[in-house]
């Protein structure tokens, strides 16, 4: 009799998968499930706008690898973001049509989110978006309409170093997010290198029958760099290094409100790293590679104003004054803030990564060498801190 008892009650009080189980606190992150990884669902809802872009790429893998989902707005043909498909698993990366200068639609992409980042940016004016209009106002409008609809973290990456017109507009677009949104994370990268960046395949690529934009940026086998590069100090950092710290700061509550400066582990001098490169493309001695001063060249000076005019909206070889006036800025580091580190990222050294990137550029790529038949490349001197 006291089984039939036990047995009764157990039916009587079982829940099926039929019955309503109502959500008792019903926030995203009362919403995991999942072990991690790409499939499941780690609570993080982000809107990433820029995702098309060299960072916004590694910053959705990294979101989609830990199960968030994944919001990609975008502009212009959905076949250039479709790729970012592959981030998640499927209905974890959803995309959305939008303009920069549209409340509406911004307010679309953001509605359910709980982190926004905010990668949208460019070197050069466009015909229809000027420095101020992506920097400042579009930074501004994405910060308000962020705050508007109560999202809880919202990551801004800018540059470090002050200087060109480009730069300024990132220094006024800064305080604009701050003034929209005071809790915002933001980040100031030195140069950034990795697969598809603008600095190491902007300075080495000299394949002319495979991109012919890049034999744009040099003079023939010379370099054209400002005062042959040798008073630019640089401290590049890796990608996937910037992409880490942004994953860290959207777990950690304690980066709200902060400024992380995203800088590699090393100082260099712009001509030592120039020079490392060509080492290790083998191309440094016997395809005659030197630098020179780009100020006496005024036909260097000419073809970069060519290269402006004749299409504004994608300089060829993203060889604009702009983009040279940044790639010979210092990167000055800023007293007291806390870097990539702070948040927990190992970072990885140039001398480590950088040969590995630059493995197709090599001179005879497909020669079979012997065990020891090439000297290993010198790697660069260390700049001291200026
Ligand atoms: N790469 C570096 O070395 C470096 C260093 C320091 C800081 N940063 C900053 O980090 C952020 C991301 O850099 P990145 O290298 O990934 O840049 P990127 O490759 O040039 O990508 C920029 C992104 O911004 C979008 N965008 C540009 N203008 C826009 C507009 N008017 N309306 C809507 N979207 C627009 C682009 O969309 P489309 O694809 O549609 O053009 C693209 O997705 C930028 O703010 C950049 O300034 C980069």
């Amino acid at each position: 009799y006291q089984a039939c008892v036990i047995l009764s009650n157990t039916c009587l009080h079982a829940s099926y998968s039929t019955d309503v189980r109502p959500i008792k606190k019903p926030s995203l992150t009362a919403l995991r499930r999942g072990t991690g990884g790409r499939s499941s669902f780690n609570g993080v809802v982000a809107t990433v706008f820029g995702a098309s872009g060299f960072l916004g790429r590694y910053v959705c893998n990294r979101l989609g690898k830990t199960g968030s989902q994944v919001i990609v707005p975008y502009r212009g043909d959905h076949y250039d973001v479709l790729r970012l498909k592959l981030v998640g698993d499927l209905g974890q990366v959803l995309f959305l049509p939008y303009h920069l200068k549209d409340d509406t639609s911004i307010r679309k992409a953001l509605k359910y989110s709980n982190v926004v980042i905010n990668l949208v940016g460019r070197d050069w004016e466009t015909k229809n978006f000027t420095f101020t209009d992506v920097h400042i106002d579009g930074a501004r409008r994405l910060a308000r309409l962020a705050r508007e609809a109560g999202v809880e973290k919202f990551i801004h990456p800018l540059i470090l170093s002050k200087g060109s017109q480009c730069l300024i507009s990132k220094y006024w677009g800064e305080q604009a997010v701050r003034e929209e949104f005071p809790d915002a994370v933001i980040f100031k990268p030195g140069v950034i290198y990795g697969q598809e960046d603008r600095f190491l395949r902007k300075i080495t690529r000299d394949n002319v029958f495979r991109s012919y934009t890049y034999l744009w940026r040099r003079q023939l086998r010379a370099l054209p760099l400002w005062r042959k590069g040798e008073e630019t100090i640089k401290q590049p950092v890796y990608v996937a290094d910037v992409a880490a710290a942004i994953m860290s700061a959207v777990k950690d509550p304690d980066s709200a409100g902060k400024t992380y400066q995203a800088v590699g582990p090393k100082r260099y001098q712009l001509s030592e790293l120039a020079d490392w490169f060509y080492r290790i493309m083998r191309r440094a001695d016997k395809q005659g590679y030197f630098r020179y001063d780009m100020r006496w060249d005024p036909s260097y000076l000419l073809r970069i104003k060519m290269s402006e005019r004749l299409l504004p909206g994608w300089p060829l070889g993203a060889l604009s004054a702009e983009g040279l006036e940044m790639e010979h800025t210092t990167d000055q580091l800023l007293d007291g803030v806390p870097t990539l580190e702070d948040l927990g990222v190992i970072l990885t050294t140039m001398e480590s990564q950088v040969p590995w990137e630059l493995k197709p550029y090599k001179a005879g790529m497909y020669y079979d060498e012997e065990l020891g038949e090439f000297e290993e490349p010198a790697p660069p001197k260390e700049a001291l801190l200026l």
